[in-house]
């Protein structure tokens, strides 16, 4: 298990696991908003619809799926 912090709170998730399934695990169903401002979420898992964009230690619009966690990232979503 390693830890990271999502929207400010440690989790502990098993090592190798996308930050996407983090972000679910977290209880996190919105990972950004439209331009509408409209809730989005993952809806591919295979990084084509970038639909899961989140922000991972300062750098914004990372595709949430396409990434595995390390030990003390940061991810905030557009919540
Ligand atoms: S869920 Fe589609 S790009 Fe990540």
């Amino acid at each position: 298990m390693i830890e990271i912090r999502v929207n400010g709170k440690t989790l502990k998730v098993p090592e190798g696991v996308s930050v996407a399934a983090a972000i679910a695990l977290s209880g996190h169903d919105r990972f950004r908003r439209s331009v509408a401002g409209q809730p989005r979420g993952p809806l591919c898992g295979i990084g084509v619809c970038f639909e899961c964009r989140v922000t991972v230690d300062g750098e914004p619009h990372v595709r949430s799926c396409q990434l595995l966690c390390w030990p003390g990232m940061e991810v905030c979503t557009d919540d």
